[in-house]
């Protein structure tokens, strides 16, 4: 089955009625217990659950409207047809639109950017929104999760806010891969973004994603993490537990990490201010702050700890970029 079949399935078109514009917006997401490996490429299916926390109002306002010709502007910048990111946008929304239809489409991204920061998540999954009132769905969010993950996999989970577990599913049809939210986030839980680097990142998640499944024997023991960081993760969450919420976080992203580094050839996100930091932060923990780190498929690093560490994490880290999620 590809991505059309599955969404006509979904989202019958007869159903369709349009509306002059709408807007939608979903947050970004930060995962605890990474995606990482695919199951089937061309719908998106994980090989195994992933758990998130989402970004408050760090996320995408996303409009569309039908037009004459297909536009697409990001931050206000006009994207050309020809540029990828234009035609990875269509390409999704050409799965779930009417023939013929041709869209206006206008993305605000509220997330402090630098490149590799931003994830694509909460772009498809505002879109998706958006869809569903623009056309008159009326589907559910177990619906618009799995529409969103074929733009994303990550996008699956930002549909919802808090906590958000996506469920990877065992059947071909990609049907009962969806996410769903566990909790909101606790008042007291933030979320520092260090931004070492800027640059355009050398290989892109789905690349990386695709060799490391591919090519690193390591990958066969990912399973077994994700299976004891989630169980964990998800009592921690019910408890209000920083520390093994802390814990489980970063020997995920480590354990991640690693499966890269064990390709071939390797996929080496980290730079050195990377590795610093990751020292910094353990120096912190030793001293008896309570933080803890996670890293994307990117060289910059996101800190985990209680607003009452707030001042002590900042005055390590001074540039850092505090959420609430
Ligand atoms: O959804 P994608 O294809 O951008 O992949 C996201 C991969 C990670 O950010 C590294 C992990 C995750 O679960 O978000």
């Amino acid at each position: 089955m590809n991505p059309t079949e599955l969404t006509h399935q979904l989202i019958p078109h007869e159903n369709s009625a349009v509306v002059s514009t709408a807007t939608r917006y979903a947050p970004a997401n930060i995962a605890l217990c990474k995606y990482w490996g695919k199951r089937d490429q061309t719908l998106k299916l994980p090989q195994t659950g992933s758990l998130s926390i989402s970004l408050g109002r760090h996320g995408t306002h996303c409009t569309i409207a039908p037009a004459e010709a297909d536009s697409l502007v990001i931050n206000d910048k006009h994207i050309c047809p020809t540029d990828k990111v234009f035609r990875r946008f269509f390409a999704f929304l050409d799965c779930m639109r009417p023939p013929q239809t041709r869209l206006y489409v206008q993305t605000v991204n509220t997330i402090p950017m630098a490149a590799g920061l931003a994830s694509s998540a909460s772009a498809f999954a505002a879109a998706t929104l958006t869809m569903n009132d623009l056309f008159g769905w009326n589907a559910d969010l177990k619906t618009l999760s799995i529409l969103a993950r074929m733009g994303s996999g990550s996008a699956s989970r930002s549909v919802y806010e808090g906590f958000v577990e996506w469920l990877p599913g065992e059947r071909a049809d990609g049907l009962d891969s969806y996410a769903v939210p566990l909790a909101p986030a606790w008042p007291e839980l933030r979320i520092g973004i260090l931004t070492v680097s800027d640059q355009p990142k050398p290989i892109g998640s789905t690349e990386a994603m695709h060799r490391t499944v591919d090519t690193a024997a390591l990958y066969s023991s990912w399973p077994l993490q994700v299976k004891r960081d989630l169980a964990a993760l998800k009592e921690a969450i019910v408890e209000h537990d920083m520390d093994t919420l802390g814990r489980h976080a970063e020997h995920n992203a480590m354990a991640m990490h690693a499966t890269m580094t064990a390709t071939w050839p390797p996929v080496i996100y980290w730079l050195p201010e990377t590795v610093e930091a990751l020292h910094q932060i353990h120096a912190l923990r030793e001293s008896g702050t309570q933080v803890y780190a996670t890293m994307d498929a990117g060289p910059n690093v996101k800190l985990l700890f209680p607003v009452s560490e707030e001042s002590a994490v900042r005055k390590a880290f001074p540039s850092l970029s505090i959420v609430e999620p």
